[in-house]
């Protein structure tokens, strides 16, 4: 699809991939709406990127997704793009006492949100002769990781929630992609940079993977397999329990250290 001339909407674009992406899109001649929780993140975003509006909006609330879609649609009514990008990823022990709340936030962030964003844009988007949607999956969706439990069930949930939304949009206009994203040092990675195990040589810069990312949309291909991925998801399919051992790696001592281990 031509990356030009759009009105694109992306959650989560004051940091990592989503301010990436903004900086890319507004470049190539698109008009880009950003979310995000924090407003003097927002406000930042706007000063490193004058052309692009900034809403606060938190994608994990119902009426915050329909609040937004009133403001998009007045302000924006080409709006053809939606990017459900916003995400979170907490290191979570089990063994750990956990607020039965808190304990599902990246279900509710990660999957809950980009499925309320689609079912509150599909009609809008629809009405589009051209339009997509593209969510922001993880490699982690392929071969989990233990450390990070709900957020790695989260992005397999959205991966196969986006198999589907491909599947009942395919008589629209409405291309539905899938950023199948490896490791990258952002800010969502920072609380595991001490952990033992974690290598930061995995990671891959956020520039280039969204520089896959337009390609991939560019091409019409609708999984993009940015660096490594391209070699992990084969390697998924002929040994699918050699890429877990290895993620099981990461943080082993405090998820199921000496005193824990006989469980
Ligand atoms: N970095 C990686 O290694 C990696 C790998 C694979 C996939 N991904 C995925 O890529 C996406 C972007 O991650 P990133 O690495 O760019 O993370 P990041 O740098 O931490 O940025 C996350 C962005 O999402 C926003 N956000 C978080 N929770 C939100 C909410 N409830 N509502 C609205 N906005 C929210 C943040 O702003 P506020 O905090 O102000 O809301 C921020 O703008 C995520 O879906 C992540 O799971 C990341």
């Amino acid at each position: 699809m031509k990356l030009e001339n759009n009105t694109i909407l992306i959650t989560g674009g004051t940091s990592g991939f989503g301010l990436e992406f903004a900086s890319r899109l507004l470049k190539l001649g698109n008009t880009v709406i950003i979310t995000g929780r924090n407003l003097q993140k927002l406000h930042e975003t706007k000063l490193q990127l004058p052309a692009v509006h900034i809403i606060q909006s938190d994608v994990s609330k119902a009426e915050d997704i329909e609040a937004l879609y009133d403001q998009v649609v007045t302000k924006f009514p080409d709006l053809n793009i939606l990017i459900n990008n916003a995400g979170e990823m907490r290191k979570l022990v089990l063994h750990d006492g956990h607020d039965l709340q808190d304990i599902t936030r990246e279900v509710e962030i990660n999957l809950m949100g980009p499925i309320r964003m689609v079912q509150q844009f599909l009609p809008h988007l629809k009405k589009k002769k051209t339009a997509a949607i593209l969510n922001v999956t993880s490699g982690i969706a392929l071969m989990f990781f233990p450390l990070a439990p709900v957020y790695s069930a989260s992005k397999s949930g959205l991966r196969s929630y986006t198999q589907s939304l491909r599947v009942q949009v395919k008589n629209t206009a409405i291309k539905v992609f899938e950023l199948v994203a490896p490791g990258s040092p952002t800010p969502l990675n920072d609380k595991f940079r001490d952990v033992d195990g974690f290598n930061p040589k995995m990671l891959m810069p956020a520039d280039k993977i969204i520089d896959a990312a337009i390609r991939g949309m560019q091409k019409d291909k609708y999984e993009i397999y940015p660096g490594l991925m391209n070699v992990f998801r084969y390697i998924i399919r002929l040994a699918p329990g050699l890429l877990l051992s290895m993620t099981s790696k990461i943080g082993a001592k405090d998820m199921y250290g000496s005193k824990i281990v006989s469980i």
